[in-house]
């Protein structure tokens, strides 16, 4: 994401511990699988636990498009009724304001035998690349083109094949299980990721009458119901509509948690599954955070300073890259050297610029960030170059003595429901800025909030 789509900012005069209960919605990377996924079926769908936030919003707009209707009958649930579904080629624009976008690879490849799908855009955050699922899909019998920036898909009939991945990869295991419900015989998907977003998908598709099973390992098993028309493409959906609920977004749980820790507060973080934040809850103890878990619920205690760590990233149930960022802005003011390795994303270093603003002392050396912690940030103007950065300044923002403002706030919306009420819920003392440009509106920048008001 670049600078010019910066528009909004936020306020935030740091140093409150936060204190409180946090809710946690539902999980980003679920919604945006199961939104593409409800197309499979002949009938409409209802998902439960949908985080309201612009990601979302940019899939039923190109749902929407393409003749799908979508309905909200309360405000975290969707009906998705795929009746009207039609093959189009939906907005370049649209498509690449995220990543999921390419789940509809899979899914109007499975449909109609045919998809052309601009490439997706997401978070800048590496080279991103596609060949995992192109290699999927080729195994499956179609043939994979990139012309011109469009993804174009054929095949006239999809057959279950064993598919090794040469990487993990979330996006590739979620688009060959789409594409592969739909296909004649079984297809295996070895080293395959094991995210429970992976799971939480399965669990829906087989709601939906499909076959999956092993989601959660590292094979996944789909026995394609193709086989009765003989692998043939169908032009309706071969699934039935079904219900289902999304789980909770760990990486929005791992965000509070950080930030209750960065600011030396006592957070419980609601609706949650403790076992998805292992991994988080283990790094925050060797900081020495205390923290209880209770099934759906953790709580997060600090006193005083956190001690230095080292965090490397890696698939679940690694370390997730997605709460790197979080995570660094916290190290920059822990006792010691931290080491972050992202092994990821090679560029997934964005927000430390921005860090070294707010007084950090922190060096990036290919993959690795190199943090010797400071005794405190100082409150800087910073700028969220992607999703998660945005996350991490606004940690860095609380824990920062003085104001920061911090803007591009538009882009820690796309994956984040109402971040802004959360924090200020917690005690956190923010305020939205007018968008520049806003007619009669002061510049972002030079709004001051006093502390203590
Ligand atoms: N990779 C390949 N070839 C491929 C696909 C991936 O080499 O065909 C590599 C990537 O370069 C990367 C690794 O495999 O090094 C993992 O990539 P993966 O495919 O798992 O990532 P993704 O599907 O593009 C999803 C999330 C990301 C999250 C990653 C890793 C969605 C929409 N996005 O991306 O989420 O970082 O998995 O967990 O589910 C975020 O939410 O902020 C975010 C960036």
């Amino acid at each position: 994401m670049g600078r010019h789509s910066l528009v909004g900012g936020l306020s935030i005069v740091g140093g409150v511990p936060l204190q409180g209960r946090v809710r946690v919605g539902g999980r980003k990377n679920s919604a945006v699988a199961l939104i593409p996924a409800a197309l499979l079926a002949a009938g409409p769908s209802t998902i439960d636990n949908v985080p309201r936030i612009s990601d979302v919003d940019s899939y039923i707009e190109i749902i929407t498009s393409m003749g799908v209707t979508v309905d909200r009958p309360t405000p975290h649930s969707l009906r998705i009724d795929p009746t009207g579904l039609i093959n189009s080629v939906p907005s370049t624009e649209v498509v690449r304001r995220l990543r999921a976008s390419y789940y509809l690879w899979g899914v109007l490849l499975a449909r109609f035998g045919e998809a052309e799908v601009g490439m997706p855009g997401g978070c800048d955050i590496g080279q991103r690349p596609i060949d995992q699922h192109l290699k999927g899909f080729r195994a499956l019998g179609a043939e994979a083109v990139i012309e011109h920036g469009v993804v174009k898909l054929k095949a006239r009939r999809l057959v279950g094949a064993p598919i090794y991945l040469d990487v993990v990869s979330v996006g590739a295991t979620i688009n060959i299980m789409l594409a592969a419900c739909l296909a004649e015989g079984t297809t295996v998907i070895e080293n395959a990721a094991k995210e429970p977003h992976v799971v939480d998908l399965a669990n829906f598709l087989n709601a939906m009458g499909a076959r999956v099973v092993g989601a959660g390992t590292d094979v996944v098993k789909i026995k394609g119901i193709g086989s009765g028309s003989g692998g043939r493409i169908r032009s309706t959906g071969a699934l039935r509509g079904a219900d289902h609920a999304i789980i909770p977004d760990e990486i929005e749980a791992a965000t509070f948690m950080v930030a209750a820790v960065a600011t030396r507060g006592d957070v419980v973080v609601e609706n949650v599954i403790t076992k998805h934040l292992d991994p988080i809850t283990a790094k925050l103890r060797e900081t020495g955070a205390d923290i209880e878990e209770n099934g759906d619920w953790v709580r997060v205690r600090m006193a005083g300073r956190p001690k230095a760590v080292n965090v490397k990233t890696a698939a679940y149930p690694g370390f997730p890259t997605d709460a790197q960022q979080p995570m660094t802005a916290l190290l920059s003011t822990a006792e010691g050297t931290s080491m972050v390795t992202d092994t990821i994303w090679e560029a997934r270093f964005k927000h430390v610029g921005e860090l070294l603003r707010m007084g950090a002392d922190i060096k990036v050396e290919g993959r690795t960030a190199i943090i010797n912690g400071v005794e405190r940030l100082s409150g800087a103007e910073v700028e969220a170059t992607d999703l998660r950065a945005g996350a991490a300044l606004l940690v860095a923002g609380l824990m920062a003595e003085g104001e920061t403002v911090v803007k591009g706030i538009e882009l820690v919306e796309r994956g984040y429901e109402g971040i802004e009420q959360k924090f200020r819920q917690l005690g956190a003392q923010l305020e939205r800025l007018p968008d520049e440009g806003d007619e009669g509106s002061a510049p972002a920048q030079l709004r001051v909030l006093k502390s203590g008001s």
